[in-house]
């Protein structure tokens, strides 16, 4: 590890493959950056229990699938460490610790667990939710700060965690002494992207999503059928590229062409058709090297095991690290008991 360069510390749920959205808001953003940082991905396999406690047996599978979307995009595990929440025991002990610095009250005031919950139909200010869900934040903060780092890129819907965060190192740091760096959040540039069905931000749950290892017959398919202008119903009638999810896509993916497809549509001189087929076309072009390398990299048999064993390995270490601080700091060190 590089002492001079900051840390990063980011990551993903293992909730299935990672898609469109994924690249811009974050992929694209920590290919870059693993070059200026030493940067650690955490694959938070526990969060996914806060609320799929019974469906837990596609984890493993869709860790696989993101190991591969990383490697495809060109997350580079000789600069950036990706590893497994569960396989790094650090973060749970200094999520014990963190644990006392936070009240209930506070947790739950946190928006991105009340909208999470709603979502699943609980309300958060009342006794029926789950102790670690309520919780998950400070588990999240744990992953931060065991990496003690100082940059933490992720979309705006991290805020609140991040906040949490800071306000979880600041209050460590006064208790017992400066150890942790206040991690600042960092947003990507480009806002995510919206939905096929042009509601919400492309996600899973919403099955409006773009995979990155989607065939490219069946993203014709995701384009052909995708919601577009809804004033625009004759081809002769001008288009609203500014709220229209394919030209997002277009201003993302096919951006020497964006400004053309924009003025065309505006003064209809494209058709949704045709610019769903350039579109198309474009996804292809960017996709298929993404593509060949996942391809590839999915026969290499040990491939994914060596990755992830020496991520969780180097996690470990540099965890173990901070823990010897963080167990002085609150004198559980034992250091007249234990050798
Ligand atoms: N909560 C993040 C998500 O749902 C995943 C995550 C877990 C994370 N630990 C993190 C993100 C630490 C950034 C930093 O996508």
């Amino acid at each position: 590890m590089d002492e001079l360069k900051k840390i990063i510390l980011t990551g993903d749920r293992p909730t299935g493959k990672l898609h469109l959205g994924h690249y811009v808001g974050s992929l694209q953003n920590r290919v870059k950056l693993q070059n200026e940082y030493n940067t650690f991905i955490i694959i938070a396999d526990f969060q996914v229990l806060v609320d799929h406690l019974q469906d837990s047996s596609q984890v493993e599978a869709n860790v696989k699938e993101i190991v591969l979307d990383y490697l495809s995009v060109g997350i580079d595990p000789s600069k950036s460490t990706i590893f497994i929440q569960s396989a790094v025991p650090q973060l749970s002990e200094l999520t014990t610790y963190l644990s006392m610095l936070v009240t209930v009250a506070r947790l739950r005031r946190n928006p991105t667990v009340k909208a999470e919950a709603k979502r699943i139909g609980i309300d958060s200010e009342q006794d029926g939710i789950i102790y670690g869900f309520l919780g998950y934040p400070v588990s999240q903060a744990a992953d931060i700060l065991l990496f003690r780092a100082h940059l933490v890129p992720a979309g705006e819907d991290q805020r609140p965690h991040i906040e949490q965060t800071r306000e979880l190192a600041d209050h460590f740091n006064k208790l017992f002494g400066d150890t942790f760096p206040i991690p600042d959040l960092l947003i990507s540039e480009t806002p995510r992207l919206p939905g096929l069905s042009g509601e919400g931000k492309m996600s899973k749950s919403l099955g409006n999503a773009i995979y990155l290892s989607d065939p490219i017959d069946e993203i014709r398919k995701k384009i052909q059928t995708a919601f577009t202008d809804p004033a625009r119903i004759k081809r002769t009638d001008i288009g609203h590229p500014e709220i229209c999810p394919i030209f997002s896509y277009h201003r993302a993916f096919d951006c020497k062409n964006a400004d053309n497809i924009a003025t065309m549509c505006s003064s209809a001189n494209i058709g949704c058709v045709k610019c769903k087929q350039q579109l198309t076309e474009a996804l292809e072009q960017f996709l298929k090297p993404i593509q060949q390398r996942r391809a590839d990299f999915a026969k290499e048999s040990n491939l994914l095991r060596e990755v992830v064993t020496d991520g969780c390995e180097k996690a470990r270490q540099v965890g173990e690290g901070t823990m010897e601080l963080v167990r002085k700091a609150v004198r559980y060190d034992y250091s007249s008991l234990l050798l």
